[in-house]
């Protein structure tokens, strides 16, 4: 039996990237999907692309009315709500610390910080009006777990929602509601490139030119992040709340420049250690 027949998901940021990967992956396993975002043209074509199993609704995830909107979409199609993918992102503000304004900074938190909050807080009573339990899942990043990965505010804001997704995981188990968070490293996406609109080109130059410097030799694809989705979203992790979970093919693991070491490679003067007579 596919793994989530049955289900049905809201995702939202789900027009692109690794929303778009993950929609078509729930879909394949079963699921009924809303596609929630504010790009209507790419959400609609991923809506279609699913068929009967899918559906595009528009949905700023910094007004909460759009958020609870989504929920009740949800419930009226399909009469139920079972996983909520918290997912809409965007780079937010970049440079220097002194250059970030207040405009800068409320709109970069309103879509990370307070867009998952909407999300988490209508989620849980969607998925407890269909009373069965369920799954919330957040996306945040590497950069929320180690400084420096990416712009301060962007760093800030996902370390926010890791620590909203653990602190919420403790009220909600009773409710048999799981809540976990994803932190993808480099992939391969419009985000990643900086931009709202890319060439597969540009990507491709993102891939060689970023893929070297990554532990596992290449940077990641939406797909490695939706089946990480799927994972937490099905049954399979019905015992796995409040984690966070990295997907970044190693990045996160360890200072790269130790790959160089004659430790690592078996060159150089150092030697391993025999203990007398071994
Ligand atoms: N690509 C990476 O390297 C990377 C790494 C770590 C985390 N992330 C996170 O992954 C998530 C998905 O990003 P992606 O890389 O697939 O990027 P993407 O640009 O391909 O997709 C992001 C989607 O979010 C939507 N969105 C943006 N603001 C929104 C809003 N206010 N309301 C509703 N939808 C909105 C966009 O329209 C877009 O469809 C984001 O939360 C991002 O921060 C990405």
């Amino acid at each position: 039996m596919s793994q989530l027949e049955d289900r049905v998901a809201i995702i939202t940021g789900a027009a692109s990237g690794m929303g778009a990967a993950t929609a078509k992956l729930f879909a394949e396993e079963g699921a009924k999907v809303v596609i929630a975002d504010l790009n209507q043209d790419l959400g609609e074509e991923v809506s279609k692309s699913l068929g009967t199993q899918g559906i595009f609704k528009y949905v700023d995830v910094t007004k909460e009315k759009d958020v609870s909107g989504v929920i009740q979409v949800a419930l009226s199609k399909w009469g139920r709500l079972d996983i909520m993918f918290n997912n809409a992102g965007f780079g937010g503000a970049r440079g220097p610390i002194e250059t970030i304004s207040e405009d800068d900074f409320d709109i970069t938190l309103d879509v990370l910080v307070k867009g998952v909050f909407f999300g988490i807080k209508h989620g849980a009573k969607g998925i407890k009006h269909s009373g069965t339990g369920g799954s919330i899942i957040n996306t945040a990043s590497v950069a929320g777990l180690l400084a420096g990965e990416a712009p301060h505010l962007y760093s800030m804001a996902k370390a926010a929602v890791i620590h909203l997704t653990t602190s919420v995981a403790l009220e909600l188990g009773k409710d048999d509601i799981r809540v976990n968070s994803i932190c993808p490293g480099v992939v391969a996406t419009p985000l990643a490139a900086g931009r709202t609109q890319v060439t597969e080109s540009q990507i491709d130059r993102m891939r060689e030119k970023m893929g070297k410097y990554q532990p596992i030799g290449r940077i990641g694809e939406p797909e490695d992040i939706a089946r990480a989705a799927l994972y937490l979203a099905s049954d399979h992790s019905s015992f796995v709340t409040g984690t966070t979970h990295v997907v970044d093919g190693g990045a996160n693991a360890g200072r790269a420049w130790s790959r160089q070491h004659p430790t690592m490679t078996g060159e150089g003067p150092i030697k391993l250690y025999r203990p007398p007579g071994r």
